[in-house]
């Protein structure tokens, strides 16, 4: 039987869809992993996507960046539950351990064509470089840390402030907006903390709704 240009249209479509779909969903299994961290892997990805759109990133590289975001703590998946779950504070030993998610997560993606999958290996392997060269696992300093890493190393840290865990309670979101300010320069790259604040109401509406979602699941009210 003859293929029209139509049909062919659609089966890519859903080819495209079938795609998309499986990234959220193996983002999700890694989130599996590190229950504590509910929705963060979602709103990384929603602030990723704000702050490249703040930055005048074109939209292409920004879809990119909203599915390679959800992939930066895949390499969890190889760090043992004892560590990540402890709850009271890790030894030099298994801070080293934990470290290695990042090189865990740049092997699983690594060696692909595909732009998100070598988006999701720089990622997973950068998000938690500091811009002054002080981070892991490379120590990689400035505009040698890849643009996407230095964007997911500032939503993956106000996420995680502004969030509780088992080891930490939740910060307010003034409190994270001045810490990540103070640490413009050291830990983050000036350029993205002024396109961070730049959609600081985004940034909040996002928390707020992502908030009422949590509240909603644990309390059956909003
Ligand atoms: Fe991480």
């Amino acid at each position: 039987m003859k293929t029209n240009s139509k049909d062919k249209a659609l089966q890519i479509m859903q080819v495209r869809e079938a795609y998309e779909d499986m990234l959220v969903r193996i983002a999700i299994t890694a989130e599996y992993k590190d229950p504590g961290a509910g929705g963060h892997i979602s709103r990384v990805s929603d602030y990723s996507t704000a702050i490249a759109r703040s930055l005048g990133i074109p939209e292409d590289e920004v879809e990119v960046l909203r599915y390679a975001s959800m992939m930066h703590d895949i390499g969890k998946i190889g760090i043992p539950d004892i560590i990540l779950e402890k709850a009271t504070s890790l030894s030099p030993e298994e801070r080293k351990k934990i470290e290695e998610h990042t090189i865990i997560g740049g092997r699983i993606f690594e060696g692909s064509t595909s732009p998100i999958v070598m988006a999701s290996a720089q990622i997973a392997l950068t998000h938690h470089e500091r811009y002054d060269g002080t981070g892991y696992p490379k120590g990689l300093k400035g505009e040698d840390i890849p643009l996407y890493g230095r964007i997911v190393s500032v939503a993956d840290y106000f996420d995680a402030f502004v969030s509780e865990r088992h080891y930490k309670k939740a910060w307010s979101f003034d409190d994270a907006l001045a810490d990540i300010s103070k640490k413009t320069g050291s830990s983050f790259d000036p350029r993205i903390v002024s396109a961070f604040l730049g959609v600081k109401e985004t940034i909040r509406q996002i928390l707020d709704a992502n908030n009422a979602i949590m509240d909603f699941v644990k309390n059956g009210k909003n």
